[in-house]
């Protein structure tokens, strides 16, 4: 059953949220991996006791894996009461207090620095589908929601195919309010897809840390398989490697496949990482 939209704009309605999930039932759909794949990260990134929002949960299992290894203090919410209405139904007997919250991200209605994470997996992606005039209007709400939401030290978690225009806005936001920036590369996500004969967008893991008041901006990549860590000097550099990533993965996918189309030119812009401590 293909429930993908026609124009990409449609994962920005409620309505198309709406339709999917009642069309899937109870079969979930899990978008840019799953928890197995997630999970070495977000094990890095959130503490047990730490009380944990996740934004847009769609019927992910992601919130109940957490839930069945140690994590008790999670909040999960999104725009589909029927999707909603899915979720308690499933987990109300065997998780009771795994709570699922008929919320729209952009208006929450949560404390101010109620949370010390909030969780993103896919929802900012599906709110800024591609680039519109709204774009970063649509995204300064919500990134407003979560920077009220959450509390200093605690982190944005965002796990997102980072298209220019999704970058864009995070690096916009983030850094000049004093939020830490660190982007990781989840090769786990990728391989999984691969073995599953997806075509392969690289996916990526943003950290976003909450600071009283960090007098400079702390942008940091973790984007190769040795896990090195790299600080960048400014935003245009970390948009630059994301990029440079995404052109070398489509490249690479289409040579896979040259012997299937026709191409007159393939190009590949590439940059240089320039470390600095
Ligand atoms: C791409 S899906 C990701 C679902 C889930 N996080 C996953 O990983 O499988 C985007 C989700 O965001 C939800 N969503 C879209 N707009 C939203 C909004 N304004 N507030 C809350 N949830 C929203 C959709 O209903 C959908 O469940």
């Amino acid at each position: 059953m293909n429930l993908l939209p026609k124009t990409e704009d449609k994962f920005a309605s409620k309505e198309y949220w709406d339709t999917f999930f009642k069309k899937r039932g109870a079969s979930a759909f899990e978008w840019y991996g799953e928890y197995t794949e997630l999970s070495k990260h977000l094990h890095k990134y959130i503490k047990i006791s730490e009380r944990i929002l996740v934004l847009g949960c769609g019927n992910s299992s992601l919130s109940s894996d957490l839930f069945d290894v140690g994590y008790r203090n999670i909040i999960s919410i999104d725009i589909s009461e029927i999707v909603i209405h899915q979720m308690k139904k499933l987990h109300s007997l065997i998780r009771p207090s795994l709570k699922f919250i008929h919320m729209d991200a952009l208006n929450m209605t949560f404390e101010e620095g109620e949370f010390s994470v909030a969780i993103d997996k896919g929802t900012l992606d599906a709110l800024i589908p591609k680039e519109s005039a709204d774009v970063i209007e649509k995204a300064t709400k919500y990134f407003k929601q979560i920077d009220k939401a959450i509390k200093f030290g605690g982190r944005y978690i965002c796990i997102s195919l980072l298209q220019s225009h999704v970058l864009r806005t995070i690096l916009d936001y983030f850094p000049s309010k004093s939020w830490m920036l660190r982007i990781i590369r989840c090769f786990e996500a990728e391989k999984k897809a691969a073995e599953s004969g997806q075509k392969v967008f690289p996916v990526f893991i943003v950290i976003c840390t909450k600071f009283k008041n960090l007098n400079q901006e702390i942008l940091e990549l973790n984007v190769t398989t040795n896990e090195s860590i790299v600080r960048l000097k400014n935003t245009e550099e970390v948009a630059g490697i994301i990029l440079n990533i995404q052109q070398s993965e489509f490249i690479s996918y289409e040579v896979k496949n040259l012997n299937k189309k026709e191409y007159k030119e393939i190009s590949l812009d590439i940059y240089q990482i320039e470390c600095y401590f």
